[in-house]
């Protein structure tokens, strides 16, 4: 009797204080479970280096290789830890990370400048204020609302048209990619979310050099431990 009642107390210990390990290359961060990371405690990040992530699904497959998905930091605690590895790994930035601009809100940017109206996503009311709906993320795991004040820019950053006698042809930058991580000087307070063109280089001459700040060579992917 005295025997079971101890089996029952101490099983649930031995399931809670369980190691936890990341798969080979992850690196392990201890989160806050909140309902805006899905309640997560443990993430598994690895920074996988790989040619033309910029274009997105590239990026994605890359992730999904590793039963992954795109990720962020949570918070400067994770991303100085993946900055020193970075730096460690002499992994050359800028890096592909998770969120990507929702194509209601691009077409609502894209529609403003036709129109010549002001475009300011921090004072949109709606679902299209930076603080709202105004990119969309992959990873349910991790709470965005610490890389959303992270942009070193106002939102858009890199946009504008071609013409050539028909339509205005609207492009943007609408994917997020982190910076400055090998930066080595006062990192107090960096400001480290940019945004890059979704497409990479793919279908672009890669020699001219007015395409080098698109070429971005590996990829923040974030998942469960084993
Ligand atoms: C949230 O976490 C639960 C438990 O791990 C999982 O079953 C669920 O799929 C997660 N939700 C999303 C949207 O990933
Ligand atoms: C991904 O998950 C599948 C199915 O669970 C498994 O067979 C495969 O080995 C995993 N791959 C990696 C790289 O973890
Ligand atoms: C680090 O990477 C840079 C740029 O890719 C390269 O020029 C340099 O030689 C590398 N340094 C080391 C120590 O590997
Ligand atoms: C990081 O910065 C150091 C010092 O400025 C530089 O020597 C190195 O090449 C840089 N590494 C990469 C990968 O850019
Ligand atoms: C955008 O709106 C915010 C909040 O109202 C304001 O502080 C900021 O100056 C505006 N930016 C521009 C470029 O007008």
């Amino acid at each position: 009797m005295v025997a079971i009642l101890l089996l029952f107390l101490t099983l649930p210990v031995a399931v809670f204080t369980k190691d936890v390990k990341c798969p080979e290359g992850f690196l392990h961060f201890k989160r806050t479970p909140t309902a805006k990371n899905n309640h997560t405690k443990n993430w598994c990040m690895k920074v996988s280096v790989y040619e033309n992530v910029g274009n997105r699904d590239n990026a994605r497959s890359v992730c999904l290789d590793d039963n992954a998905t795109l990720t962020i930091p949570e918070n400067r605690e994770e991303y100085e830890a993946i900055s020193a590895f970075i730096r460690k790994q002499n992994i050359s930035e800028p890096h592909a990370i998770d969120g990507q601009m929702s194509q209601r809100c691009k077409l609502k940017i894209f529609r403003h400048e036709l129109l010549r109206l002001k475009i300011n996503t921090t004072a949109w009311p709606g679902d299209c204020n930076i603080k709202k709906k105004l990119f969309t993320f992959d990873d349910a795991n991790t709470d965005t609302t610490f890389a959303l004040t992270q942009f070193a820019n106002n939102i858009p950053i890199g946009y504008g048209y071609n013409q050539h006698g028909g339509p205005k042809i609207f492009w943007m930058d609408e994917c997020m990619k982190m910076t400055r991580t090998n930066d080595t000087e006062d990192r107090a307070g960096i400001k480290f979310v940019g945004l890059s063109w979704c497409m990479g280089v793919d279908g672009i001459d890669k020699s001219n050099i007015q395409f080098e700040g698109r070429l971005i060579n590996s990829v923040l992917c974030g998942r469960h431990p084993l």
